[in-house]
């Protein structure tokens, strides 16, 4: 969807990993971007988008192998200012009537880099206000095999490292700017302000913030929904809270939320949930008690597909139930985010190996005959904790950890009982409380505790105990899909562990999870 009261950037896609990271540099700037793949990108579209500023992307292939991917010829006379990055620059070359050489077979003097290198200032560019220290050399990442051998006419150099004598480049003219390097990276420390400077560069006013966010999404959903009804699936996550909490702004009473308690939800959660949305935010919310249904669907299952398929299929049947007694509602509520749905362009192909069925609501729509209403679908998660914080969603709800669909199930590897399911919501919370009393939370992506199907001896006091071990898991991440454990302190481990033992009863053994993603997954199901 394209918004036309911002300033927009166009970000062409030519398949870089770190595709992402350029557009979340640009909207830490207040600039409202969007990510297209290079495939649909045509002058009619960029015509409609009616961008204020172009970048290129990175990319795997090589300009040199025919039919490599291109930008459309003609963006390059519509008086767009561009920054061409890595495959970018080169593409910039190629089309403008420089030269790319391909591999480590040196032309102009550079060579195949990857990793760190050091670039240093040529004469002066706008481009680099503020970038280098006291002229010095500045740190970048590099990683591209071809490099450019001729500059396009037009093109000047303005910074070189050992390796890229081209590593930076502009034609003034035309505000065309090309860089060897990846400045959205980690590894080129300071490379925010180069997009900072480009943005000036290119006039944007930096209008993208959630407050004006706020009322143009208020004003979709409106004319969207019209006087119809909406329903929404709430998960007590931060993306459907935040979600429901923009749509009762917009449509008030029109909107009812389904919260779906299936007896998996840790301690105090659902009071949690329905309280705050029912009694301090005055919305709808029916809270399906469903924890019988559930939990005797799941009684005597061990095996963890079979667990998320049942849950999966019970949660939908539940959903339509309750939605089924909402007179004449035409919309479903989703909070689907920016990540989901770019389209980025993908050289990996072939279908991946399932590893878990994840837990989702997506075959609802068509088989309910409902219209999707997705407010967040522009917007990164940081986005939508800085929109519910608008809302005035208190921040520890709004920074709580990831918690799966599937819930406590997946956390309960062997077969589900009332009684394990007790014991592990109790030790979660006593360690989710040293989290915070040790001030770590918000450094930790995820932690929880799973209970393990085994029972082990111990000695308390004086008598022999035989009580089920539990597992303490935390990690970091930035999207879940790769993780690495939290490093705790002795301290900090041998005191949960002592707090565990001592106040939670069925509990004699607690270990720590030190297995990294892959080859782990972050949960235990
Ligand atoms: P794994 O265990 O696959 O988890 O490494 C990655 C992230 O996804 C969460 N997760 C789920 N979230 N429905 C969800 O909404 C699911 O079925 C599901 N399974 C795992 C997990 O908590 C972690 O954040």
């Amino acid at each position: 969807m394209t918004d036309d009261t911002h300033d927009r950037l166009l970000i062409i896609d030519f398949g870089s990993q770190v595709t992402q990271l350029i557009a979340r540099r640009l909207r830490e700037l207040n600039v409202y971007c969007e990510i297209r793949p290079y495939q649909k990108v045509t002058v009619e579209s960029i015509r409609e988008m009616a961008p204020k500023a172009v970048i290129f992307s990175g990319g795997p292939d090589s300009v040199t192998r025919d039919g490599s991917p291109r930008a459309p010829q003609d963006l390059f006379d519509m008086g767009i200012p561009i920054l061409g990055i890595c495959y970018g620059q080169q593409v910039m070359m190629e089309q403008l009537g420089g030269k790319v050489d391909g591999g480590k077979i040196s032309g102009g003097g550079g060579t195949a880099e990857f990793g760190r290198a050091f670039v240093s200032p040529e004469g002066t560019l706008p481009l680099l206000d503020g970038w280098f220290k006291d002229d010095d050399n500045e740190q970048v990442w590099m990683s591209h095999g071809d490099h450019v051998s001729q500059l396009a006419p037009g093109f000047e150099v303005y910074g070189t490292s050992p390796n890229a004598p081209y590593a930076i480049t502009a034609d003034l003219s035309r505000n065309f700017y090309a860089v060897q390097f990846h400045p959205e990276v980690h590894h080129t420390p300071r490379g925010a302000k180069l997009y900072e400077n480009f943005v000036r560069l290119a006039g944007f006013k930096g209008d993208w913030t959630m407050g004006a966010y706020r009322e143009e999404a208020v004003a979709r959903i409106r004319e969207q929904v019209g006087d119809k009804k909406v329903i929404c699936a709430l998960s007590g996550g931060v993306d459907s809270s935040v979600a429901a909490a923009l749509i009762h702004e917009a449509i008030g009473p029109q909107l009812t939320c389904v919260f779906v308690d299936h007896g998996l939800l840790r301690q105090n959660e659902a009071e949690e949930v329905v309280g705050m949305f029912r009694d301090h935010m005055n919305l709808q919310v029916i809270h399906a008690q469903e924890q019988e249904l559930f939990l005797g669907k799941l009684e005597g299952v061990s095996d963890p597909e079979r667990k998320r398929k049942i849950i999966g299929r019970l949660f939908i049947d539940v959903f339509q139930k309750y939605a089924n007694e909402i007179d004449g509602a035409e919309f479903l509520a989703q909070g689907t985010l920016y990540p989901d749905v770019i389209e980025s362009v993908s050289f990996s192909g072939g279908p991946s190996v399932t590893i878990k069925s994840h837990h989702n609501v997506g075959g609802l729509p068509e088989k309910m005959g409902l219209k999707l209403v997705e407010p967040l679908r522009e917007l990164f998660k940081d986005e939508v904790r800085a929109l519910g914080r608008e809302f005035g969603l208190p921040d520890h709800f709004i920074g709580r950890h990831p918690f799966p669909g599937p819930g406590l199930a997946i956390r309960c590897p062997g077969e589900i009982t009332r009684a394990k399911l007790d014991i592990l919501r109790q030790a979660d919370a006593v360690y989710i409380d040293q989290i915070r009393k040790h001030g770590l939370y918000d450094d930790i992506w995820q932690a929880f505790v799973a209970i393990l199907p085994v029972r082990t001896v111990g000695v308390m006091g004086d008598g022999r105990t035989y009580d089920y071990a539990c597992a303490l898991r935390a990690v970091t991440s930035v999207d879940g899909m790769t993780a690495d454990y939290y490093p705790f302190s002795h301290d900090f481990l041998g005191e949960t562990a002592t707090r565990i033992i001592n106040e939670v009863p069925g509990i004699n053994r607690v270990t720590y999870d030190i297995t990294s993603k892959p080859p782990g997954t972050i949960e235990w199901e």
